[in-house]
């Protein structure tokens, strides 16, 4: 067992926190504010191969191991993690099942863009009734001849309105429940596709989540990934995949809020000595590196399997509730830590804590994560 970082990782660590320094630190407090999406930022990262790492070179993607990739998502994600949602979504939920099941047609006209980072994708299976229970789809793809006519609402849609090419889910044949559930792309300027309701949300605020209604929108068949009927796999198979890089933004919201909590532990004094010689802050602080330890290694591990083309359908279900978990921990007690000037937007992580929450329910919440990994125990 080797727990060393290769050469390569250490590289990409340090770029991702030094993006993270000067690209994303700068603005991230009035960004959430305004709830206003880091177009700017979302851009370079895309110019640095961000958008498709584990992408092939071939279609303009940066040919990394999943380890690089939960580096760079962790380092992110210590700064600005509705920067690191649109990056998870375009490489985990996008790329990924592009890149595997796509034809060379849809790679070479599709995936060389999002993966070069010239424009975003987005990935739609939540529907208003159709969030855990994803099986109950009720977006229809009618066939026609050369083409399908897509109908219904999409929910809850991370880069809903800064996507250009969004992976749409809908019933190709009702009868057959969750195993006629088609996949398609879809491209934003296609007649009858509207951007719905922006959400004024919690955490992730400058990420633009959206409801998408589609009004009879026209989709070549050609468009379609994979037979009919294989939508459902194509969409557990990718969130194995996104839960991981969920996971990775867990684990970096938590050691944020971690890294700020122990700086000002060592400067704050209180009663003549600095707060980090009072016990109970040092248990904090221990206890808070140690879950952050606990979840960088389920994470790594998850991502290893994946690297090894092992089953990690329950690894990374096992780090997506854990890490998620920690980061909800370890940003209350960094507020904790900070006192009164935690609970101000100033210091950072009042928004951290409110950033991790979603980490509990996006990609599936912490329940389907325990059922996920419950079946895996049992089967
Ligand atoms: N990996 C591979 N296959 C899986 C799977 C997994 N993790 N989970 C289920 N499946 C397969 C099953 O093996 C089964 O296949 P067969 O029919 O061929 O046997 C099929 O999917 C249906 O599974 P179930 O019978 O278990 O269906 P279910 O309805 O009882 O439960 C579920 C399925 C696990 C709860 C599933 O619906 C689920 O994962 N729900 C959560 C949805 C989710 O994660 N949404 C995220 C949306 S994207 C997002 O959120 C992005 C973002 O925020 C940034
Ligand atoms: P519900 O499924 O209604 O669940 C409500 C509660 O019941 C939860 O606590 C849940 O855990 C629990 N529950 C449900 N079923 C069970 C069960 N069988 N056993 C035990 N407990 C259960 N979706 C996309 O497709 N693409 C995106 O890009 C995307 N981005 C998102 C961004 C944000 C900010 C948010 C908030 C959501 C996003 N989602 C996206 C949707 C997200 O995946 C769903 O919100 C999530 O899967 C939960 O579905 P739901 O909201 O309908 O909750």
């Amino acid at each position: 067992m080797n727990f060393q970082l290769t050469e390569e990782q250490l590289a990409v660590r340090d770029a991702a926190r030094e993006f993270a320094q000067t690209e994303l630190l700068p603005g991230v407090i009035e960004r959430d504010s305004e709830a206003r999406f880091p177009k700017e930022q979302v851009k370079k990262m895309g110019e640095l191969g961000f958008m498709g790492m584990m992408v092939d070179p071939k279609y303009k993607g940066g040919g990394m191991d999943a380890i690089s990739y939960v580096i760079a998502m962790e380092e992110l994600s210590k700064i600005d993690a509705s920067a690191s949602v649109a990056m998870s979504v375009n490489n985990s939920l996008v790329c990924w099942g592009l890149e595997k099941y796509g034809t060379d047609a849809q790679k070479e006209k599709y995936l060389t863009r999002l993966a070069g980072g010239e424009v975003l994708g987005a990935f739609c299976l939540s529907e208003p009734e159709a969030g855990s229970d994803a099986t109950s789809q009720r977006t229809i793809a009618e066939k026609k001849e050369s083409h399908y006519l897509i109908n219904g609402v999409k929910n809850w849609i991370t880069n809903g309105s800064s996507a250009s090419i969004y992976l749409v889910f809908a019933q190709t044949d009702a009868q057959k429940a969750h195993k006629g559930i088609s996949v398609f792309i879809v491209e934003k300027d296609s007649e009858g596709f509207v951007v719905g309701r922006k959400e004024d949300k919690l955490g992730i605020r400058g990420s633009d989540t959206h409801s998408l209604i589609f009004n009879d929108v026209k989709v070549p068949v050609e468009n379609r990934i994979g037979d009919e009927g294989f939508g459902f796999t194509f969409a557990m198979e990718t969130l194995n995949g996104g839960r991981i890089g969920i996971a990775s933004q867990a684990l970096g919201i938590a050691a944020g809020a971690y890294e700020l909590a122990l700086a000002y532990s060592k400067e704050r004094k209180t009663f003549g000595k600095p707060i980090s010689q009072h016990q109970a802050i040092q248990f904090k602080l221990a206890d808070m590196a140690t879950q952050i330890e606990a979840a960088r290694l389920l994470v790594y591990k998850a991502a290893w399997l994946k690297d090894q083309g092992e089953d990690y359908t329950q690894a990374a279900a096992m780090a997506k509730v854990y890490a998620s978990e920690v980061a909800m921990n370890v940003t209350i007690e960094a507020i904790q830590v900070h006192g009164g000037y935690g609970y101000v937007k100033e210091y950072h992580v009042e928004r951290l804590m409110r950033d991790a929450k979603i980490t509990q329910i996006y990609e599936g919440t912490s329940e389907i994560q325990r059922i996920v990994i419950a079946r895996g125990i049992l089967r």
